[in-house]
């Protein structure tokens, strides 16, 4: 049930502004406030061939991650969603805050290729249930329906005025 309410806010964030950056920060807020028990939730992108550190909230993190390292790059290499009960006992788990202890990593997708995923912490055991992982991948179709990839930043071109004019 409470997939229900986080999955009608998501929708209400990425429609408001689909670009990926705004989309991203305020979806992991939501995520934050919305989920009980966790330490870190955040989108790690695709960048020239590696995962790199994108919107979050949490502890300052490792900031790149190569395909095949870590959960995330595993889950990338799979192509799967991978649940970790017990960062302990995953061979090769990257530490980026000591207090994890479970970890939830979902990929997402546009035109049949991961463009990121979306990682989530918790310091307790075993937190990510089959519902969470069943809400996660709901909440990974819609960003995958809804968000805009495209639309770089680019400065407003303003009119230039001479000194004189400004003075
Ligand atoms: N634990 C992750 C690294 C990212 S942090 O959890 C934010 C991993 O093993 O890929």
């Amino acid at each position: 049930m409470k997939y229900e309410l986080l999955l009608e806010q998501a929708k209400g964030i990425l429609e408001a502004e689909p670009w990926y950056v705004s989309a991203f920060s305020n979806l992991s807020s939501l995520i934050m406030d919305a989920l009980p028990d966790l330490n870190w939730a955040g989108f790690y992108l695709l960048r020239n061939g590696e995962l790199t550190v994108g919107p979050f909230q949490g502890k300052p993190a490792c900031i790149h991650i190569a395909p095949g390292k870590g959960v995330c790059g595993t889950a990338v290499v799979r192509d799967e969603i991978v649940v970790v009960p017990d960062v302990h006992q995953f061979p090769g788990h990257i530490a980026c805050d000591s207090a994890s202890e479970s970890e939830i990593v979902i990929p997402i997708h546009a035109g049949g290729q991961i463009m990121a995923v979306l990682d989530i912490d918790s310091p307790m055991k075993n937190r990510f249930s089959p519902e969470d992982r069943e809400g996660l991948e709901r909440l990974a179709g819609l960003i995958e329906e809804k968000v805009n990839w495209s639309d770089p930043v680019v400065p407003k071109t303003v009119p230039s005025i001479s000194v004189r004019e400004r003075s």
